[in-house]
């Protein structure tokens, strides 16, 4: 069993080195040389725009109406990321959805940047249901994850996180860092979930402390060693979540205890989220305290949180703020910035901010680009999450059936599948047409 099972890894591993060894000129030096430190890496080559989201697009356009196929058609070239959120996206065969991104990707004649999203530590999404980990810290007989049981320190899910996740992306990484350039967004909502849901028993226990604080560690040292010139972006939630003072000091408090800040590029941003962008302030706190009230920075807030004293009360904003307290707690470090802009585009239109899962109201915001609000800060906005992929299931399926991973937030009177009428939403990941065809169309 064992001895079959390596041979079929191996031959496996044969074909994938052999359909990528067809790069054009230049691989042999490889590509490490045009990624310098004072580079913006998302300047070096054009953005990846990914097969297999343009076939789900596809399919929605078939039975789309004109107004809705214009909009649609345009995401058929948008670049967007990939995201690796189970052991199976990242097995060594050709079909995994790393080893199909990554071949894709060196066809073309400059392989272009393919932005890769880590997203599968133990016990993951600790403070929701919808995306609740494959690994766990203390797996139920039904393969679900007790979150509550936090007698261990993770390390039978940490050793899975390491040997059936990580190690086995490390090997694709060093396959294709001479050829195709890669970036990673490292564990979306995991360290801020340890900053502000402590009191939630799911989150705050031992068990998912150390997952998440020794996972993150071990993704990110072996990510850069792996390959030292793919820019490395930990996930920094948004405004709404981080932007107050102590949570945002909270956060910096937690990135030095971990000690891989050196290792970063910087962070991301707004990743599945729908904060709008705003305008950036001439300086932190600009418009606290009622101050400048005229001034075009300070009048986008639809989320209201200027008044509850948070400086982070766009996306940008965010930023600008998360940035001054990074920089005054480590020295010399000057974090880049890469946004998620795939749902902000209407400016903020939820009736309740902190509903996250399949907003109606969302529109595509401003596409793959390069040419931010201040460019020494954000090195890209992109579609981090692919638009019209589904946040999390209503609690009945489309095709019938409870959804195993329902979260309430899912039925609240902003997600698309809660209004009579409209279809059932799918679980988290899986493509949702008919919000699609919303969004394209806000
Ligand atoms: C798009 O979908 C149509 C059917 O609706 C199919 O004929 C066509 O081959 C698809 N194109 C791509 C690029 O997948
Ligand atoms: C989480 O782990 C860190 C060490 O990695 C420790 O300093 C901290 O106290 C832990 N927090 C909780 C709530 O267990
Ligand atoms: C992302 O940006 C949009 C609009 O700018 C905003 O509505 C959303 O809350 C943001 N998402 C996150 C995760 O911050
Ligand atoms: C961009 O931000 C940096 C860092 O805060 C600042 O020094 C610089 O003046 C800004 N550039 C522009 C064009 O606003
Ligand atoms: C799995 O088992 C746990 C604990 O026995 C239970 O609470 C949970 O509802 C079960 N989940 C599913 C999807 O069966």
């Amino acid at each position: 069993m064992a001895l079959l099972y390596s041979l079929g890894v191996s031959l496996a591993l044969v074909a994938v080195i052999s359909a990528a060894a067809s790069p054009g000129k230049g691989a042999k030096k490889g590509i490490s040389s045009l990624f310098k430190k004072k580079t913006n890496p998302y300047t070096v080559r054009r953005a990846f725009i990914d097969p297999v989201y343009k076939k789900q697009v596809n399919s929605s356009i078939a039975s789309a109406s004109a107004g809705e196929r214009a909009a649609l058609t345009e995401l058929l070239t948008t670049p967007t990321a990939v995201w690796l959120s189970t052991k199976a996206d990242v097995q060594r065969n050709r079909k995994s959805r790393i080893a199909k991104a990554l071949k894709q990707a060196s066809r073309w004649k400059n392989p272009p940047m393919v932005t890769l999203i880590v997203y599968n530590l133990p016990n993951r999404d600790c403070a929701a249901e919808s995306s609740a980990g494959e690994f766990c810290c203390s797996p139920n007989k039904n393969g679900t994850c007790n979150f509550l049981d936090g007698s261990t320190m993770c390390e039978d899910g940490l050793r899975r996180y390491q040997n059936e996740y990580i190690k086995p992306l490390l090997k694709f990484v060093r396959e294709y860092r001479k050829i195709v350039p890669m970036s990673f967004v490292v564990e979306p909502d995991s360290l801020p979930n340890l900053v502000t849901n402590l009191e939630n028993p799911k989150c705050g226990n031992k068990a998912t402390n150390s997952s998440y604080m020794n996972g993150i560690k071990f993704a990110v040292n072996s990510l850069s060693e792996a390959c030292p010139h793919c820019p490395l972006y930990l996930d920094a939630a948004h405004g709404g979540w981080l932007g107050w003072e102590d949570s945002s000091v909270g956060f910096v408090k937690l990135l030095k205890k971990l000690r891989i800040v050196r290792k970063l590029r910087g962070f991301a941003i707004n990743v599945s989220n729908y904060q709008e962008m705003g305008v950036i302030c001439p300086e932190v706190g600009f418009c606290l305290d009622g101050a400048n009230p005229d001034h075009e920075c300070c009048k986008i807030d639809s989320c209201g949180l200027l008044e509850k004293f948070n400086p982070g009360h766009t996306i940008l904003n965010y930023a600008m703020s998360l940035k001054s307290y990074v920089e005054s707690a480590i020295d010399g470090y000057e974090p880049k910035f890469i946004v998620d802009t795939s749902r902000n585009g209407a400016g903020d239109a939820r009736e309740d901010c902190s509903v996250w899962c399949n907003v109606r109201s969302a529109a595509l915001g401003e596409p793959f680009t390069t040419e931010t609000a201040n460019k020494t800060v954000f090195d890209a906005y992109l579609y981090i999450k692919p638009p019209g992929e589904s946040d999390g299931c209503t609690e009945i399926l489309p095709e019938g059936g409870k959804c195993p991973r329902f979260d309430s937030v899912c039925a609240s009177d902003d997600s698309v599948g809660s209004k009579r009428g409209e279809p059932r939403a799918p679980e988290a990941g899986d493509w949702f047409d008919y919000m699609i065809k919303g969004i394209a169309t806000n």
